[in-house]
């Protein structure tokens, strides 16, 4: 275990001179003492004391607790502590103020390691780039992956070379979003988590595009009727996606994690927002609906089936959290499909 003394609580150290002078020759406006806390910082698991804070100002943040708890813990980075409250409770957010909190002058925090972290932007990007990379593989038929004598041939079927630019459009897009249009509020993720995530994007890319590369590949039944009109639906959500996209990023000043009701813009695409707490979720859905459509491929079809019921949970807490925080939320919005789901 360690003591601390919280690095605020040091720095008003230095007035106590000036204030013992003032004792002796008492004010006569007297201002209203600071009350310090103490913090002790206790595993979640096995309840032992790992640090203790002296000295902290009660407006200190929880992100200023995990910085004086880094300094005795070096292996402990602020990203990946989990400061709670209970041991088996939420984690507290790194905004919130100790004096605000439901704790006494004496206050104790439960502590979990998270694992080591790794930033979301590189997360996104190795999530990202594996689809499209892999989808490209299928579509140039490098050797390996069907018979040798269709290495680096291409297919007869006009389908596939426009499936080929969708699928590699929206991931493109994606990366690209990932880069200049999100603003995060959490930097970072744990590492494990990248496993699970590459896992589901990328064996799925391979599942999709080892059928719809196939040389053995039948393309829609109702032909080229079926393809425009998928194409016509995978653009509209595409560019909704993005339209959301921008009015969410809208939402947040630069560095900032605000969370604000979002309302429909002057974007016709975000007019949806009349209806639904996650359009970017129903677009998505969308587009993956129309790429089924234009490849009628099985596996697409189970691909389209596993995002809708991931969105669908994520839009449902989502949406649960905007009821929680705004009590002016609109009541007639869905999750993410109007007046449905
Ligand atoms: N096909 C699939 O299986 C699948 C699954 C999931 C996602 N996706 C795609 O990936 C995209 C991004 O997914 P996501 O889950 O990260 O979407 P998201 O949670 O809706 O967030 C998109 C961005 O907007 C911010 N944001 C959301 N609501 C906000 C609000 N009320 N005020 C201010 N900022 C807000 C988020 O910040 P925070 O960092 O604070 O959340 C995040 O930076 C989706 O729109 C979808 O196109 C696809």
């Amino acid at each position: 275990m360690s003591t601390l003394q919280g690095s605020t609580g040091r720095m008003r150290g230095g007035q106590r001179g000036r204030e013992s002078k003032r004792m002796r020759k008492p004010a006569k406006k007297t201002k209203k003492a600071v009350v310090f806390f103490e913090v002790e910082i206790l595993d979640a698991k096995t309840k032992d004391k790992l640090c203790f804070l002296d000295k902290v100002e009660p407006n200190a943040t929880i992100g200023e607790i995990k910085s004086m708890f880094h300094k005795s813990h070096p292996q402990w980075y602020p990203a990946r502590q989990s400061i709670r409250l209970d041991p088996k409770g939420k984690s507290l957010k790194d905004e919130d103020v100790l004096q605000h909190l439901p704790v006494g002058t004496t206050a104790t925090f439960y502590f979990r390691d998270l694992g080591a972290q790794i930033s979301w932007v590189t997360v996104f990007l190795t999530e990202y780039t594996g689809p499209l990379v892999l989808y490209l593989m299928f579509y140039f038929r490098v050797p390996f992956i069907y018979a040798p004598k269709y290495d680096f041939t291409t297919s007869k079927h006009w389908v596939v070379h426009l499936a080929c630019m969708c699928h590699s459009f929206h991931f493109f897009k994606r990366l690209l979003e990932t880069l200049f249009v999100h603003r995060f509020s959490h930097g970072t993720m744990p590492l494990r988590n990248i496993f699970k995530n590459c896992t589901y994007y990328w064996g799925f890319a391979a599942w999709m595009a080892y059928y719809i590369n196939h040389p053995l590949y039948t393309p829609p039944i109702y032909g080229e009727q079926q393809i425009r009109l998928a194409l016509v639906i995978f653009l509209f959500c595409q560019i909704g996606n993005f339209s959301i996209h921008i009015a969410l990023r809208n939402l947040r000043p630069p560095g900032s994690k605000t969370r604000k009701i979002p309302y429909p813009t002057k974007n016709p695409f975000t007019w949806i927002f009349l209806l639904v707490s996650c359009p970017n979720y129903t677009y998505e859905l969308g587009s993956w609906l129309g790429f089924t459509l234009m490849t009628q491929c099985l596996p697409v079809a189970f691909f389209t089936l596993v995002g809708f019921i991931q969105m669908t949970v994520w839009a449902k807490g989502k949406h649960r959290s905007y009821l929680k925080e705004f009590r002016d939320y609109p009541p007639v919005r869905s999750p993410i499909l109007p007046f449905i789901l």
